[in-house]
């Protein structure tokens, strides 16, 4: 499948947008000033006000935004995205009162979704997380991190990472492939957790990374997965291969995962619902970011909120992910779990706004291209059908992104007239 051929460029003068708080960092506009967007083979060439637009650019194709909002194009990331099957079953078992740690330990949990994705082929792989995807980019996602970790072997982790891949070139849509052999224990491997994560680190992860696959490397490190000294092997074989590293850390108990993985430099650590000071203060140290996943504590039903006081407090950069995966958190909307961040752990609706935007693209080393409008870099902004920032917060169940430019293509996602914003060229 090739769904590019449909989306048109988008070089040339994108006029008559608002743009959104914080999305601009280097344009300073006037009060109320309508901004630009100059395009030129996939980048951004300009930003700046729609009066002040310089010469070069006056006599491009012209996109008329109609006043729209307008935001760097959103990053989600943290996902789970290919795997096989999906298990609504543990849905209803945890309605009749199981917990997540007794699913895993029925059976249930990873290692169901580890025996489907293994069942599957590549193309199989594809064709199932190909409408997740498109449901996740429907919401303005320019850039997305897909993990691997339900394949656990050297033929199925690479069969999951490669349809990674595969969806990047496919949608024209940025991905990062994290490398997350160590999820969880394979069958074959029970009672055998130290040579399982020799095998991750001697022949897995090398083999992987030499074949391109591997952008990051990631841990589940918790009670029901791997220990605090198992994540530091794995993460001293990334740092031998010069791999980023990011951890699923403190999601259940504090297992001390952050402050070891601010060692190793971590670009991120992900739930954090039972992170300590002495994990937020290494974080800070290390420039690690908070990455927040309301899907997952809302899907399990968790009481224990993450400290956002302290990360706040502390200037710990917090990103906001999906974490779509098929039991803790099947969530398809990023703005919906922009929507539960504020409202569940009480982000403002900025700090939400950069957390799918300049800090998730912080989370995947993509700074310098991704998360904010700028000169030279990549050509991903979302044309928005509401008045102001916040409307992306407050709705939840709409689709609110009329025009996402992704990768310097054009496409629609929103139903024509759907809307209120008018005069867009269509
Ligand atoms: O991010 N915490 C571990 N990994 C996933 C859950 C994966 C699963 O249950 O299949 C997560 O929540
Ligand atoms: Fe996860």
């Amino acid at each position: 499948m090739n769904t590019l051929d449909q989306h048109p460029s988008a070089d040339g003068l994108w006029t008559d947008l608002q743009l959104a708080p914080g999305a601009a960092p280097d344009v300073a506009l006037p009060e109320g000033a309508r901004a630009a967007i100059a395009v030129e083979q996939g980048r951004i060439a300009w930003v700046g006000a729609s009066r002040a637009v310089p010469a070069r650019f006056t006599d491009a194709p012209r996109h008329q935004g109609g006043g729209a909002l307008v935001t760097p194009g959103l990053v989600d990331c943290h996902t789970h995205l290919v795997y096989g099957g999906q298990r609504a079953n543990e849905f209803a078992m945890r309605l009749a009162g199981a917990s997540y740690e007794e699913i895993a330990k029925a059976g249930g949990g990873i290692v169901s979704s580890v025996r489907a994705t293994r069942e599957a082929d590549e193309d199989q792989l594809f064709a199932q997380a190909a409408p997740r995807l498109e449901q996740l980019l429907a919401d303005g996602v320019c850039a997305i991190e897909i993990k691997s970790g339900y394949g656990l072997s050297l033929e199925h982790e690479r069969k999951q990472l490669r349809v990674a891949r595969r969806l990047g070139q496919a949608y024209g849509v940025t991905v990062r492939t994290t490398f997350l052999g160590a999820h969880a224990l394979p069958p074959e491997y029970a009672g055998r957790s130290s040579d399982y994560i020799d095998a991750v680190c001697s022949e897995m992860m090398p083999t992987l990374a030499a074949e391109g696959l591997v952008d990051a490397v990631d841990v589940f490190c918790e009670r029901i997965a791997f220990s605090l000294e198992e994540t530091e092997r794995v993460f001293k074989a990334a740092r031998a291969l010069s791999l980023p590293v990011k951890l699923h850390a403190e999601q259940l108990s504090d297992m001390g995962g952050a402050a070891l993985a601010a060692r190793y430099g971590a670009l991120s650590c992900d739930h954090i619902e039972h992170l300590s000071p002495e994990g937020i203060a290494a974080m800070r140290e290390a420039g690690t970011v908070a990455v927040l996943l309301p899907g997952a504590y809302y899907t399990l039903r968790d009481t224990h909120l993450p400290p956002i006081e302290a990360l706040r407090a502390g200037g710990v950069p917090m990103a906001v992910s999906t974490d779509h995966n098929p039991g803790t958190s099947p969530a398809l909307s990023l703005l919906l779990m922009v929507n539960m961040a504020c409202t569940l752990f009480r982000l403002t609706v900025p700090e939400a706004l950069a957390g799918v935007t300049v800090n998730a693209a912080r989370a995947l080393g993509l700074s310098d291209t991704h998360g904010v409008l700028g000169v030279g870099r990549s050509a991903d902004f979302v044309l928005w059908d509401v008045r102001e920032a916040a409307e992306l917060a407050y709705w939840f169940g709409r689709r609110p992104a009329r025009i996402v430019v992704r990768q310097g293509r054009v496409s629609f996602p929103s139903p024509p007239g759907s809307g209120q914003v008018e005069g867009m060229q269509r």
